[in-house]
């Protein structure tokens, strides 16, 4: 799929790499670019930032499904349609089993059920027109693990559970999805992460510039797997190839990086 002329809409698209897919998507001649974000300063900013490409902001918590409908609703009564919906927010805690409910429940919310909302408040209108693009914002780890966050990292295997299985159910219906898998990119959330991955990530981070050209990249390609870090695709062919191999290596990873908990 081409972007030009195409409506987008991007949540999480006021930091990191939903505001770098925004400006790159209107770079690439979208006919409008609607910016999410629960981040009404930043998200405004942003919509300002790629004028004289309309779409405005719209808050959206993509956590809250009537929220996430309200966005698909208003873009596509104002624009006639949505052609590529990226459903990019996500969140990061830290911690393992002991990490609170709240914050377990917090990650399904925004890392899983808000790519569930998206596909079901966009996916009606691309079926019938049997033409539509479902970008998801998953993560390396939904494809290999997060040293040091179990929520991010169960969230993220699910969120990559969801996109395979829409691409595999709809991909003969015209649906095109793409699941970009970055490990870490300088954004806030690698930059205030609160596991000692984060720090790890810090030293091939990318661009959020560079991980959007790869997007768009994948879209023009009708691609599904989107690594914008190469190795990615290496390192998951280890873990297919020799699980206990693979395993045995994460674990010295994280020797390097987290203090043993004596108690
Ligand atoms: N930065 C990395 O290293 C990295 C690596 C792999 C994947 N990712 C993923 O990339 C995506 C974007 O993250 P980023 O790195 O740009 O971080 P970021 O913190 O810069 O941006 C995330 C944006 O999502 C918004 N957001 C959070 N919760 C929301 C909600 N409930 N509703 C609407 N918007 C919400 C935030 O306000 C923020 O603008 C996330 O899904 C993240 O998991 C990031």
């Amino acid at each position: 799929m081409q972007i030009q002329d195409k409506v987008v809409v991007v949540t999480g698209g006021a930091n990191g790499i939903g505001r770098a897919l925004c400006h790159k998507f209107a770079q690439e001649g979208a006919k409008a670019v609607v910016v999410s974000d629960v981040d009404k300063e930043h998200g405004m900013k942003v919509s300002k930032e790629i004028e004289p490409v309309k779409g405005g902001f719209i808050a959206c918590n993509v956590a809250v499904e009537k929220d996430v409908r309200m966005l698909v609703d208003v873009a596509t009564d104002t624009f006639g349609q949505v052609d590529i919906f990226c459903s990019n927010a996500g969140i990061g805690v830290a911690g393992g089993p002991e990490a609170t409910d709240k914050d377990w429940q917090r990650s399904w919310e925004v890392n899983v059920m808000a790519h569930v909302y998206a596909a079901r408040a966009v996916l009606p209108q691309m079926l019938e027109r049997k033409e539509g693009c479902l970008v998801q914002t998953v993560s390396a780890a939904g494809m290999l693990t997060q040293i040091g966050s179990a929520p991010y990292s169960v969230t993220k295997h699910a969120a990559m559970g969801f996109a395979e299985w829409l691409a595999v159910t709809y991909g003969d219906q015209g649906i095109r999805v793409s699941a970009l898998c970055p490990q870490g990119v300088r954004t806030n959330m690698l930059l205030n992460a609160e596991f000692g991955g984060g720090k790890f990530l810090m030293e091939g981070a990318l661009e959020p510039e560079q991980v959007a050209t790869e997007v768009v990249k994948a879209i023009n390609e009708e691609r599904f797997l989107v690594l914008p870090h190469p190795e990615v695709a290496k390192y998951f062919q280890n873990k297919a190839n020799d699980y206990e191999r693979w395993l045995r290596g994460m674990r010295k990873l994280q020797a390097t990086m987290l203090p043993l908990k004596t108690n």
